[in-house]
């Protein structure tokens, strides 16, 4: 949507408000009279402003849409019948570093994706009332539920307790960002009508037990003296943890996607005196590597417990209503009980909900839209549903250009590398002003005179995929399917092993090269204990132990990404293996289109758009495509790098539908 366009649509917006008596915006009715209280939660019944209100509200992250789209996806969200949104805010994102803040204006990579003022008040004028998560724990198939990596430098931190630590850091964050929205309340003229503290707390650890509930109060403590004053609420599934996770004369809330009944019964009988709400009804489902694309509820039984939900007369808030895509390094990970232990997410977070990734409807679009406008008493004015973005699939670009793993190696700044005497996890490492290294992969080098046929092993798990390199050279091999979970390089062996054969006479280098697949977001305290690298044990050469090593990370952040020098020219059929960095650059007219990149020919890797990095691929699936947003492109000369871990492909092929395997 061009600025033009949208103040057509307001005139065109007004024109006929004048014209023909529509009924009223939602901000118009709820704020007749002036605005005199929030949002309340009495027996039965939310009320706004003095009005009764149903919330119908759907999740979107401003973090996982581009901002040129922000509009555009809030306004389909409003066609809807919505007449609220919901939004974590990531803590990693917006203090990258302790104490450095980045709401929009810093030199970060994703600064782009960070100006939370902007969106709320995006939200506000497309007429949408705002439910804000703040955490600081955000779940949200998030890498470490939205904490900041650099709290896992304290050792014996425990987060999401009110251990000291964890809590003067929370602290000193919730000062900086409830500064950026104290304003932007409903009861100031804004947009923020309830205020959710921390998320999904009694899932916490045992279901049974209550948790730190002075936690839960510093929390609350922090928004009230930070001049938060709409209404408070937290939001657990009530037949599994009952109350374990509220703070006593809070609004509680429900998350679910199956069996609306039990939960909504279950909140019933613990809070009797307080209107009903789905806070995450899940429309679908997440995706991880070595799985399949399921998106949750089907559309008959999304439908059918929308109308149960409805039958309760509850508010809902549809988690996802819009999931966009996870950028760069930032998805999350699960915990499970039974091989493989560890499931990483994938960079789409299409999520199988209303709006897709790219924010097309959906049939269950259709049921939300259908199901809203039934059970909704109070008539507001719905925009006509946006046309669609037009999707192309551009000609494939042959790759022309390349840098090598030992080029690459060359051009890491010599402050990122440190001496460490053993094997050290990457956020201990004493780089980046005391942050140590968050996200991405870490060389763990060492030089020494290998014998031609080598046995390695390392100690304990990897955290979480490891290649093996003799002087450049990729000795492991590209992963084929859920197989290779078995074998060398992943988290799921202990002490494993791989055989190194044909290291060069004289002394090598032997790197071992571990990716940071995303820590996990979910789970009890014990899963929060998240260092990424090598730790647990030594590595071991022919069974003697290696120590005095180099640590060297490849972050792989935007800005070093753009000032790569050294392109080689690319020539084809030549089988480079990687760990390789790839180029090609290519010229796009207007009109820019969205687009999806096909990476089935690739192994694994990132994928990054004149510097964005928009995610990751892994050729096993279930996502093949990366969606790239036309506003990533510009007129002229654009330029997609790729990061390949095993084996360059040729081309850049381009669809105009993803591809999420089922
Ligand atoms: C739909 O609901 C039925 C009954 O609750 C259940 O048996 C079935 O597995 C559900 N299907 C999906 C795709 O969720
Ligand atoms: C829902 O609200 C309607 C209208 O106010 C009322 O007639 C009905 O009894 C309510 N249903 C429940 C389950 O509370
Ligand atoms: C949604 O409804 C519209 C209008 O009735 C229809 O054209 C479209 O095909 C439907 N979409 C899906 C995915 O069912
Ligand atoms: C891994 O090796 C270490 C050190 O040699 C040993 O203590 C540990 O028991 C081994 N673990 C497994 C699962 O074999
Ligand atoms: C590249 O790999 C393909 C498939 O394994 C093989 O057919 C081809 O000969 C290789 N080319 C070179 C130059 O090694």
């Amino acid at each position: 949507m061009t600025g033009v366009n949208f103040i057509l649509g307001i005139l065109s917006l007004l024109f006929l408000h004048a014209k023909c008596q529509l009924p009223p915006t939602v901000y118009q009715y709820y704020t007749e009279g002036g605005i005199n209280s929030g949002l309340e939660a009495l027996p039965g019944q939310f009320r706004l402003n003095g009005k009764d209100i149903t919330l119908y509200s759907g999740s979107i992250h401003y973090f996982r849409v581009v901002p040129e789209y922000w509009r555009d996806r809030l306004r389909r969200m409003r066609a809807a019948g919505l007449n609220a949104i919901d939004t974590y805010v990531p803590w990693n994102l917006h203090e990258p570093r302790k104490g450095e803040f980045d709401f929009g204006a810093g030199n970060n990579e994703f600064s782009k994706v960070l100006n939370l003022r902007e969106f709320l008040q995006i939200a506000q004028e497309e007429d949408l009332l705002v439910i804000l998560r703040p955490g600081p724990y955000i779940c949200s198939e998030w890498e470490f539920g939205g904490l900041p990596s650099w709290l896992l430098r304290y050792p014996d931190i425990k987060v999401r307790t009110s251990d000291l630590v964890f809590t003067g850091h929370v602290k000193t964050y919730f000062d900086q960002l409830l500064a950026q929205v104290v304003d932007l309340q409903f009861t100031k003229g804004g947009s923020i009508i309830a205020v959710q503290i921390e998320n999904e707390y009694g899932s916490f650890g045992n279901f049974d037990e209550i948790k730190d509930r002075e936690y839960l109060a510093f929390i609350r403590d922090n928004y009230v003296e930070n001049g938060i004053e709409e209404l408070l609420l937290t939001c657990d599934s009530p037949a599994l943890v009952g109350d374990t996770g509220s703070l006593p004369g809070y609004l509680m809330t429900a998350n679910f996607d199956n069996n609306p009944e039990a939960q909504f019964d279950r909140l019933l009988e613990l809070q009797p005196d307080k209107p009903l709400m789905a806070m995450e009804f899940w429309a679908g489902w997440f995706d991880y590597w070595f799985g399949t694309h399921t998106g949750g509820l089907n559309p008959e039984n999304f439908s059918k417990h929308l109308s149960t939900i409805f039958s309760y007369n509850a508010s809902v808030n549809f988690y996802m209503f819009h999931g966009g895509s996870t950028f760069g390094f930032m998805n999350g990970a699960n915990k499970i009980p039974v091989f493989p232990s560890y499931l990483s997410d994938v960079s789409s977070y299409d999520y199988g909900a209303p709006l897709s990734e790219a924010g097309d409807y959906t049939e269950k679009y259709n049921v939300t839209k259908e199901l809203i406008a039934l059970d909704n008493e109070v008539q507001t004015f719905t925009p006509e549903q946006p046309p669609l973005n037009p999707k192309i699939a551009y000609p494939a670009v042959q790759i022309q250009e390349y840098l090598t793993y030992v080029q690459l190696i060359n051009q890491i700044p010599l402050d990122l590398v440190t001496e460490i005497q053993t094997v050290t996890n990457m956020e201990a490492l004493d780089i980046n002003n005391g942050n140590g290294q968050s996200y991405g992969l870490t060389v763990y080098r060492k030089k020494l005179d290998l014998a031609p046929t080598a046995e390695l092993q390392i100690v304990g798990h990897i955290r979480d995929v490891a290649m093996v390199l003799v002087d450049g050279e990729q000795k492991t091999q590209k992963p084929q399917g859920s197989g290779a979970l078995l074998g060398f390089g992943f988290w799921t062996i202990s002490n494993s092993t791989f055989t190194i054969e044909g290291a060069a006479a004289g002394l090598n280098t032997l790197d071992v090269v571990v990716e940071n697949w995303g820590r996990v977001n979910f789970g009890g305290p014990a899963y929060f204990e998240q260092q990424k690298g090598l730790f647990e044990g030594p590595i071991l050469v022919d069974g003697v132990e290696l120590s005095d090593l180099t640590a060297i990370p490849l972050e792989l952040k935007s800005n070093w990404i753009q000032g790569l020098t050294g392109w080689q020219a690319f020539e084809a059929d030549r089988n480079l293996t990687g760990p390789v960095m790839l180029r090609a650059t290519f010229e796009l007219a207007e009109p820019l289109q969205d687009t999806f990149l096909d990476m089935s020919a690739w192994g694994r890797g990132s994928v990054f758009v004149n510097g964005f990095h928009v995610g990751r691929f892994f050729h096993v699936g279930p996502q093949i495509t990366n969606y790239i947003p036309a506003p990533l492109f510009k007129q002229g000369l654009n330029e997609i790098v790729i990061f390949e871990h095993y084996l360059a492909a040729e081309l850049l092929v381009f669809s105009d539908v993803p591809i999420l395997r089922g």
